[in-house]
């Protein structure tokens, strides 16, 4: 272990951010110990601190309950609590503005859009480009657009009531890494958004849907946190807030690949409450030539 007194990391997760500490605590040496909310993560992010050699404590609780156990259990500062709460974390993650930066050939877009639940992905952003600016590498500040489950919306609604902070119990939604209540990085994110422009929309369980299906479209395989964020773009173009002549970088938050049940759900058209507008049927057929071809006059034009 590299700090003296240090037994373990540890943090409450809704898949991702368990994932990527076990990982790189693994190729580090470092034992960690993840805070899971049963039955609320996908077996994909579940797999892999599992295999990653972490503890994995799986409690009857959300991620809300879940951050408050963490805390206590780590309150005698001999475990590191690796949520964005400790400075760490976001020290680590701001490389992603810096990132998107180099990508478009040290330029800025216009606006950047990011999912957001427990609030430390768009701190971290905010961070990145606070860096960018002061190191000279560019003078743009583009807006940021934070995008929410209209399921787990605490920082909608605060935005809607002029930052009045309110914590909300999180319902279900199928963008399940954002199913939180109770945002610890609440007054970072704030600061984030009031330092660049930033507007806070949400998105409807069938937004986020058919906005993750409306993109797959042009070859992309979006998760639902990627759909919330298109969805709310979608809609700040439709209001006209995001003009068509800005240049915008949607934050892909997972790969479709960790929600296999959401993205086979919305094409067989077993996703509670949602009705796919792109679903794409499976044409089961026997196994001959002309079944096949009788069925393709069907469908192509
Ligand atoms: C897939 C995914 N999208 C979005 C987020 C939101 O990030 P934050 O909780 O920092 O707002 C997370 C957080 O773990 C995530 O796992």
């Amino acid at each position: 272990m590299g700090a003296p007194g240090i037994r373990a990391v540890a943090c409450a997760s809704t898949g991702d951010t368990s994932a990527a500490l076990a990982a790189y605590a693994a190729a580090a040496g470092v034992p960690t110990m993840v805070f899971l909310p049963a039955g609320k993560i996908s077996n994909a992010q579940l797999s892999q601190p599992v295999s990653n050699g972490s503890i994995v404590l799986s409690l009857d609780t959300d991620f809300d309950g879940c951050m408050q156990i963490v805390k206590e259990v780590t309150a005698d500062q001999t475990i590191y609590l690796a949520n964005s709460m400790n400075p760490l974390r976001i020290e680590g993650q701001k490389t992603i503005s810096i990132e998107i930066c180099q990508q478009l050939n040290w330029d800025l877009p216009d606006w950047l859009v990011i999912p957001g639940g427990n609030l430390g992905n768009v701190s971290a952003l905010a961070a990145g480009l606070d860096l960018l600016k002061v190191s000279g590498i560019t003078r743009k500040s583009p807006r940021i657009l934070l995008a929410q489950s209209a399921n787990a919306n605490p920082m909608y609604l605060s935005y809607k009531d002029h930052y009045k902070f309110r914590s909300v119990a999180a319902q279900t939604t199928l963008a399940s890494a954002i199913q939180i209540g109770n945002p610890v990085s609440y007054p970072r994110a704030v600061r984030a958004l009031q330092a660049y422009g930033g507007v806070v929309d949400q998105a409807s369980e069938q937004e986020l849907s058919d906005a993750a299906a409306q993109a797959d479209r042009h070859g992309l395989f979006n998760d639902p946190h990627t759909g919330v964020a298109l969805a709310a773009m979608l809609k700040q173009v439709a209001n006209g807030t995001i003009t068509r002549d800005q240049s915008v970088v949607v934050i892909s938050t997972a790969h479709g690949l960790k929600f296999q049940e959401f993205k086979s759900g919305y094409h067989a058209g077993t996703l509670p409450g949602v009705q796919g507008k792109y679903r794409n049927q499976i044409i089961r057929l026997p196994a001959d030539a002309s079944s096949v071809k009788t069925a393709l006059d069907k469908v192509l034009v």
